[in-house]
């Protein structure tokens, strides 16, 4: 199929809105990275998400809405603490698990009886939201176990052909998926750590907010027989991968780090491989928009090896070193 491009005007949203209600899939952009957008009501449409993606269907998909209305259609319940989170930080990057209403079919949550639900800062992605007038299941919009888009060349690059319809929009701002917040349990529970940290929530609520256990846990070095079980099924899968062999270099010694990063330079140009190193320093935000962009550009660039250098591991800074550890599957020189 023709995968159309559509630049963000009144009549193209509304012609992606009609695609979206007769069961297509569009691409379109959020603050956080790029949705792969279906009829969250409709099961063949969001199958076919599943297809499009080379993803495995017990994954569910975030489901977004664009005017609070839409909440209680999504969700059989709405807990307490909901409220003041969706007063502080909706519209914007973070999903809220509630228990599902009947009406959203099982294919959109991976079978299970919660809902993840969000409602999107970017004005494209809620005027597509209107335009479609119905609420939209999206995941990323790559393929299974590549890096997120955050530009919409990185949605053709995995996408072309695939897919319906691209909305054209920025570059994303944040650069990193929404914060995963759990509101089905006693305290709140981070599921998937984002812009919106736990911090943040902690300081609204007045109270704890949890990290699920399992964030903590390198499924890379678990022994055999030992199940990985992260609550959020997605977390479980090869993520952010890019062609190029990635490594992490951690240290709190700013002289000792970039003595290291020479170093695995010198040892890969021995080695004939053609290494790149990403150093943001300390800043979470800029790394948080540029580093998924960049795996992608760096393997176009044929690259073999990447070497990071970790970011300090509070706040932000947390949630990006949660992508990169994946990307390098927990390969960590310590120095
Ligand atoms: O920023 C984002 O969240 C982007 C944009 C497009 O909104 N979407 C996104 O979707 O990252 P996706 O499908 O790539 O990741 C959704 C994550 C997965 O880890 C999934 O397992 C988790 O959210 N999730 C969704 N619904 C859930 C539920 N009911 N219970 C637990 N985890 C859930
Ligand atoms: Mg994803």
């Amino acid at each position: 199929m023709d995968t159309e491009r559509l630049e963000i005007t009144e009549k193209n949203i509304d012609h992606a809105g009609e695609i979206i209600r007769r069961g297509g899939l569009v691409a379109f952009p959020t603050e956080t990275v790029y949705g792969l957008g279906a009829n969250a009501l409709d099961a063949d449409a969001v199958r076919s998400v599943y297809e499009a993606k080379g993803r495995p269907s017990d994954n569910p998909m975030i489901v977004h809405i664009a005017e609070m209305g839409q909440l209680a259609d999504m969700a059989s319940e709405i807990p307490a603490v909901a409220v003041p989170l969706i007063q502080a930080y909706w519209p914007g990057p973070i999903t809220f698990i509630m228990k599902k209403a009947e009406g959203v079919p099982m294919v959109t949550t991976g079978g299970l009886d919660t809902v993840g639900i969000r409602m999107p800062l970017s004005e494209a992605a809620r005027d597509l939201i209107r335009a479609a007038e119905r609420p939209i299941a999206a995941p990323s919009a790559n393929r299974s176990g590549r890096p997120s888009p955050t530009r919409y060349e990185d949605v053709l690059e995995d996408m072309d052909s695939r897919i319906d319809a691209v909305l054209l929009g920025e570059d994303c701002e944040v650069g990193i998926e929404s914060t995963v917040l759990d509101l089905t349990g006693e305290v709140p529970m981070i599921l998937r750590p984002g812009y919106i940290t736990k911090e943040m929530l902690e300081f609204t609520l007045g109270s704890e907010v949890k990290y699920d256990p399992a964030l903590f846990v390198d499924p890379m070095h678990r022994s055999e027989g030992e199940e990985f079980h992260p609550k959020a099924p997605g977390m479980k899968y090869r993520h952010y991968a890019p062609k190029a062999e990635v490594k992490i270099i951690e240290g709190d010694d700013d002289a000792a780090v970039e003595r290291e990063i020479e170093e695995q330079l010198r040892l890969c140009k021995y080695a004939r491989q053609k290494a790149v190193a990403l150093n943001y320093g300390r800043d979470s935000k800029a790394a948080a928009k540029d580093f998924f962009a960049r795996l992608r550009e760096l393997d176009r660039e044929d690259v073999d090896v990447i070497l990071v250098r970790a970011l300090p591991e509070e706040e932000l800074g947390f949630s990006v070193m949660n992508r990169m550890l994946k990307s390098a599957g927990y390969d960590v020189i310590h120095v």
